[in-house]
């Protein structure tokens, strides 16, 4: 046995002197909590560095029969400290387990500007937005404190019984399911089904996709004022299958229990819909789709050729269709026959399928329609592309700001809306001019004719758009074209 070194025992001493220091506040010398723990540990440390280097001085290469008493009382403490620690650990793990709150997905304190800022969904939650770029909200990130965004309850009819969590990934709420992969969590003030309010909905991620090296989705999990939604319409579905490589997978929640907890090891979620995307942003995400939609209908992406002028009438049936469609598309074929190279289209948006309408729209310059969700059909044709939107009377006055969504729409997809016509005549109401009450009776009106407006209308955008044509052909802008997200 080696006689200890000088310096062993005074380190031995600074352990001891700790120890008694501690007792007389009665406060064990190894408890958990002892502020001098770390001193402690480091004094450890350092008699084991020491006693270590004595043994390998001192002790020959065979291993000691009988090891020190010295030693095997430090590496009892060590390991006290250790399984303390541990201990601790485990205790602290476990408590932010159990205290992850989970808040109300429908935050019913703000019904009064549901959406609005923070909105009611996920209401203690903030945005991340740059100047004219997509406002969402990403998990984990630096803003959550890389905690992971925890998702509770698949209620479809009250959004107050769905709830929402962050938690950090190494102290998941008990029982949790991780889910991995990108989530994308959508918040729909309206519905999936509508494909104006469908499209609204996605465009940020389309746009968050495009910024964020192509990323796309595992599974998608949609909500309306926080009730669970389990579908999207056909057209979206397909337009975000062709736009994100793959059939959109909409997360149910149906595996487990009811109140099963699941977390997302990436989500991002959006509640504004295009809201603080600059006009370049948008037709961005707009160019992004439609490239894509062409793709996947194995269509080339590239610009139709510069000679020929394409003018299709997109009809409607029942509501909102014209009257006499033959007089109508009469109108149009004679103004059309009058330009060279103008090729007249009829056809119908009820009976078409996606990939029907998207090469019909590569091949329109001009899209003639009545106020009517086939018209978000229009981004599909090329940027620069001319609408012509028909109304039936009343709907000026009575119908909202709703009735501009298609001026937008053109706007944000670097379309050119070239203005609407509104039919002066139509059904009778019986209730004072103006009444709200007329809505229900011009709601489906149907759409008559002016043959002078029309052919007026229809002889100046046709004009325009073979000037532009001819400029397009001398400039030779038709280079060959590729998606964003190839
Ligand atoms: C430390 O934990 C190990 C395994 O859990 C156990 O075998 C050992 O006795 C513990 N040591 C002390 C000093 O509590
Ligand atoms: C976790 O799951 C187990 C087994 O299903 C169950 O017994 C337990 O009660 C659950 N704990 C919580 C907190 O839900
Ligand atoms: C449309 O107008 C033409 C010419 O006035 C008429 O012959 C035809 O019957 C009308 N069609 C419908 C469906 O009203
Ligand atoms: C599409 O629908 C329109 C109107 O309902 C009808 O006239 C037309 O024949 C249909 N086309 C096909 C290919 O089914
Ligand atoms: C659309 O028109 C604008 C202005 O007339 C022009 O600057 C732009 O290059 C055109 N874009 C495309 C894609 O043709
Ligand atoms: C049809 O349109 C022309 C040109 O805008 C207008 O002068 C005329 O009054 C309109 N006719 C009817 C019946 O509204």
């Amino acid at each position: 046995m080696t006689k200890p070194h000088p310096q062993i025992d005074r380190t031995t001493t600074t352990t001891a002197a700790i120890g008694k220091k501690h007792q007389s506040r009665t406060i064990s010398p190894f408890s958990c909590y002892s502020p001098q723990l770390s001193l402690l540990i480091l004094a450890t440390c350092v008699t084991l560095f020491i006693l270590c280097q004595i043994q390998i001085l001192h002790v020959p290469p065979i291993s000691s029969p009988s090891p020190s008493p010295l030693r095997s009382f430090i590496s009892h403490q060590w390991q006290t400290v250790t399984n303390c620690t541990q201990d601790n650990l485990n205790s602290m793990a476990e408590r932010l387990r159990h205290s992850v709150t989970f808040l109300p997905l429908k935050d019913l304190r703000y019904t009064d500007k549901a959406v609005q800022g923070h909105t009611w969904f996920m209401s203690s939650m903030y945005d991340s937005h740059e100047e004219g770029e997509v406002q969402y909200q990403q998990f984990p990130s630096k803003s959550s404190d890389d905690r992971l965004l925890c998702l509770k309850g698949r209620d479809t009819h009250d959004g107050s019984w769905n709830y929402y969590a962050l938690a950090w990934p190494e102290t998941l709420p008990v029982n949790a399911t991780l889910m991995k992969g990108l989530t994308f969590v959508s918040y729909n003030h309206y519905n999936y089904d509508n494909i104006w309010h469908g499209l609204s909905a996605v465009v940020p991620f389309v746009a968050w996709h495009r910024k964020n090296g192509c990323e796309s989705p595992t599974r998608w999990i949609l909500y309306h004022w926080g009730e669970l939604r389990l579908r999207m319409g056909s057209w979206l579905t397909t337009l975000m299958e062709a736009t994100f490589n793959g059939e959109p997978v909409i997360e149910g929640f149906d595996g487990g229990d009811e109140d099963g907890v699941y977390c997302f090891e990436k989500a991002v979620v959006m509640r504004h819909n295009e809201g603080g995307m600059s006009r370049e942003k948008r037709m961005e995400a707009y160019d992004l789709m439609r490239c894509k939609a062409r793709m996947h209908c194995n269509m080339s992406p590239e610009r139709r050729d510069a000679n020929n002028i394409g003018m299709t009438l997109f009809m409607r049936t029942g509501p909102r269709s014209f009257k006499n469609e033959s007089i109508v598309t009469g109108i149009f074929r004679k103004e059309c026959g009058k330009v060279d190279g103008c090729k007249l289209m009829v056809a119908y948006s009820n009976n078409l399928t996606f990939c029907e309408q998207v090469k019909l729209m590569s091949m329109t310059d001009i899209l003639v329609s009545p106020h009517g969700a086939q018209l978000t059909n229009m981004f599909l044709m090329d940027r620069n592309s001319s609408v012509m939107e028909f109304f039936p009377k009343g709907w000026l006055k009575l119908a909202g700001v709703g009735q501009y969504v298609y001026h937008w729409i053109a706007s944000w997809s670097g379309m050119r809306h070239q203005g609407a016509w509104r039919d002066p005549d139509g059904e009778k109401c019986s209730f004072p001019k103006y009444d709200r009450r007329c809505m229900s009776i011009y709601k489906s009106g149907r759409i008559g004719y002016n043959e002078t407006y029309f052919a007026e209308w229809a002889r100046n955008v046709l004009n325009e758009v073979k000037a532009m044509k001819e400029l397009e052909k001398a400039s030779q802008s038709a280079s060959s074209y590729e998606c964003a997200c190839g």
